[in-house]
């Protein structure tokens, strides 16, 4: 694996690899002194060109506890906004000696071009490329999901442990690069995916996903469900109106307080309700749902920093196909 950019082309080894090594990783995030020293030396920039709270701090997060050097670049405030192109910005980066560039951008295939040319030499990560993908994020959505059906089922968090669990994944599919991620990488991990959203939300040719599509959120609840994904409506991609108003949208695709307490009703006491963030609370969440003991969101944002430690260590530390470092043994090395 030299660089990660999509999960739809990401095997059921190199996936397993990513996922195990972040539990490795999430040892290290428990001690008191949060550091490996297996990046030392190696530079990482974040490149984005898109807003971003979450994946960004997780990135500077992973990168510094591996020691590696972090270069943070939003492209706003930068030469970017003066017309520079990615070209020029991608070989200013390889003259300071990048080792690794995660990039968010607008433009589906930004990463991918940066990837295939030879303007840098660097690793890419794909933090977000427009509505196409966004493997991280499905990475540590698939990571916190394997840890919660792990536990459901009393077996230990490795390997491919997703087999059988149903998964919802629910909302604006259209303009989602997370549901798309998450399509490819929960389907190449065994999982049954559902994706529910109204008709105007989902992308043409979804009918060839390896998922099921409904229409009908509360239907799709009672044939029963392990995960509920939230999905944000992303109203600054719309530029038309996708549903009739936002009070019948999360009426009718919302995870609201009735559906909530349907969860129980119906005996589902296992079933947790995820969402990447950042959240729309009364729109497609509630926020009883958000903050229920239900809820993974800050789950998912803590397991974020060991799933992108363990993407860069993969993609950085030579051979991809050696272990995870011993934890404890590095430990000793950073004091
Ligand atoms: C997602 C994104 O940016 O694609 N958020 C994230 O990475 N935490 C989802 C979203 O913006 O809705």
């Amino acid at each position: 694996m030299k660089h990660l950019l999509s999960t739809e082309n990401l095997s059921l080894s190199d996936a397993i690899r990513v996922l195990d090594t972040a539990e490795e990783m999430s040892a290290v995030g428990e001690r008191e002194v949060k550091k490996l020293p297996a990046l030392r030396g190696r530079t990482v920039v974040n490149l984005f060109f898109e807003d971003s709270t979450r994946t960004r701090i997780s990135f500077e997060a992973a990168a510094k506890r591996l020691s590696a050097d972090v270069i943070n670049f939003a492209a706003k405030g930068s030469s970017v906004s003066k017309g520079e192109s990615l070209k020029d910005t991608a070989q200013t980066l390889a003259a300071m000696g990048a080792d690794a560039v995660v990039i968010r951008h607008w433009a589906s295939g930004a990463p991918h071009r940066l990837a295939a040319t030879d303007w840098i030499d660097a690793a890419v990560i794909n933090a977000g490329d427009g509505t196409h993908e966004h493997p991280t994020q499905a990475l540590l959505d698939a990571f916190t999901m394997r840890r919660h059906w792990s536990q459901v089922n009393g077996i230990e968090s490795t390997g491919a442990a997703l087999k059988g669990m149903r998964v919802a994944i629910a909302g604006d599919v259209l303009h989602s690069r997370v549901a798309r991620s998450n399509v490819w990488l929960l389907k190449t991990l065994g999982a049954e995916v559902t994706l529910v959203a109204p008709p105007t939300l989902l992308p043409i040719g979804v009918e060839h996903w390896p998922c099921k599509v409904s229409y009908d959120l509360d239907q799709t609840l009672e044939a029963g469900v392990d995960a509920m994904m939230m999905l944000r409506v992303q109203g600054e991609r719309m530029n038309a109106s996708f549903f009739p108003s936002t009070r019948e949208y999360s009426r009718r695709w919302g995870f609201d307080d009735a559906r909530l307490r349907a969860l129980d009703d119906l005996g589902m006491k296992d079933t947790i309700i995820m969402h990447p963030g950042p959240m729309n609370r009364g729109l497609e969440i509630s926020s009883a749902a958000a903050d229920s003991p239900r809820s993974t969101v800050l789950a998912q944002v803590r397991n974020g920093v060991s799933v992108r430690m363990a993407a860069l260590y993969l993609l950085l530390s030579g051979d991809s196909r050696e272990a995870a470092p011993n934890v404890s043994q590095s430990s000793k090395e950073t004091n």
